[in-house]
């Protein structure tokens, strides 16, 4: 994982916004998140975090055969950041693409990496969420400017051997597209393109409708959870750890409490780092590992939901 060093207090957005610390950390667990520096883009900080990566496998730059990006804040429209990366790894030609699924995007990907691996295409792929939200956030909306935050994690998806016991067990993904505009940035691409006035009315900023999404994010993030166990004879109670996605402790606890686990197998780190979308999971899980609390052979499940509606489940033996 990779977050930039510039910490934005609630403090700091008292100052900006008309709202405060209490009313922040009550509504959303959230106290500070981390910010870039204006020359920063996506691929920069997914960059740090995927080099973080490389320094803790024996798998090699090289033998990288698939490069998936999740992103809602790529550098560009177009080309992909997958490949603006690809460029900085400096690795030989081999497929590179990003995936647009809100929140739920690392969850896709780590899921289309699974495919190409089941299905003998390749070895390793390598799996971003990056998120550069401070950029696309209208920073005089109370309403959004204090959720979200800036940071990338990275994740080497391999194929095992018939000795490791690492597992992916099982994915579940799911999407409605008829809720799209209860959280989407509106300007920017072909429907309203950029321009003097887009600019002038602000509609390259996100826009959501924050309690409406609430309520969607606990039913499907609970439904999302209790599907994935149920379809393979588990219970919460067998799990090692949750590693959901980080948008309100609120939305964390109602999903643990769905599926009756108790809040100490909860990764929970919204209080640093807030709302990094694609990539709160990811940042979670490694922030989790390198504090030892979640071990080689622990059955871990990833739960996000986002924009799109998307929503899905990934369940794991690490
Ligand atoms: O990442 C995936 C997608 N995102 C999410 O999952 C986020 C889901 N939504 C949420 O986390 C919550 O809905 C929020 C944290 C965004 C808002 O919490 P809420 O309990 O749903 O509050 P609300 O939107 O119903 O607003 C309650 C009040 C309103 O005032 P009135 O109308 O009751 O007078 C808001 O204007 O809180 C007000 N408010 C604020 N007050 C102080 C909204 N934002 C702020 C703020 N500071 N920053």
């Amino acid at each position: 994982m990779a977050v930039p060093d510039k910490v934005l207090s609630n403090a700091d957005l008292e100052k900006m916004v008309d709202t405060s610390d209490e009313w922040i950390r009550t509504r959303t667990g959230m106290v500070e998140r981390r910010i870039v520096e204006k020359e920063t883009a996506a691929s920069d900080i997914a960059f740090k975090a995927i080099q973080k990566l490389l320094k803790s496998t024996k798998i090699k730059t090289k033998d990288i055969d698939l490069i998936i990006v999740a992103t809602i804040s790529s550098d560009h429209l177009f080309p992909s950041t997958a490949c603006v990366i690809q460029k900085k790894l400096k690795i030989h030609p081999i497929p590179a693409f990003d995936i647009s699924a809100g929140c739920t995007g690392f969850i896709y990907a780590i899921t289309i990496a699974k495919q190409f691996i089941e299905n003998g295409i390749i070895k390793n792929a390598l799996v971003v969420g990056v998120e550069i939200l401070s950029k696309i956030t209208n920073w005089t909306d109370r309403n959004t400017c204090v959720l979200f935050g800036d940071g990338a994690g990275a994740a080497l998806i391999t194929r095992a051997k018939k000795s490791e016991t690492s597992e992916i067990i099982d994915t579940y993904l799911s999407a409605d597209g008829k809720y799209g505009d209860l959280l989407y940035m509106p300007a920017g691409g072909s429907r309203i393109p950029a321009s003097e006035e887009s600019v002038k009315k602000n509609l390259h900023t996100l826009r959501m409708e924050g309690n409406k999404i609430f309520k969607a994010a606990v039913k499907a993030m609970g439904n999302a959870a209790t599907t994935i166990l149920e379809r393979n004879g588990l219970t919460g109670e067998d799990l090692d750890w949750l590693v959901p996605h980080q948008a309100n402790l609120r939305i964390i606890d109602a999903t643990a409490r769905r599926i009756k686990l108790d809040s100490q197998k909860v990764i929970v780190n919204i209080e640093k780092y807030g709302n990094t979308s694609s990539a709160t999971i990811p940042i979670a899980f490694a922030e989790a590992v390198e504090e030892g609390r979640i071990k080689k052979g622990d059955l871990v499940l990833f739960d996000a939901f986002g924009a799109g509606f998307t929503w899905g489940s990934i369940l794991f033996r690490y």
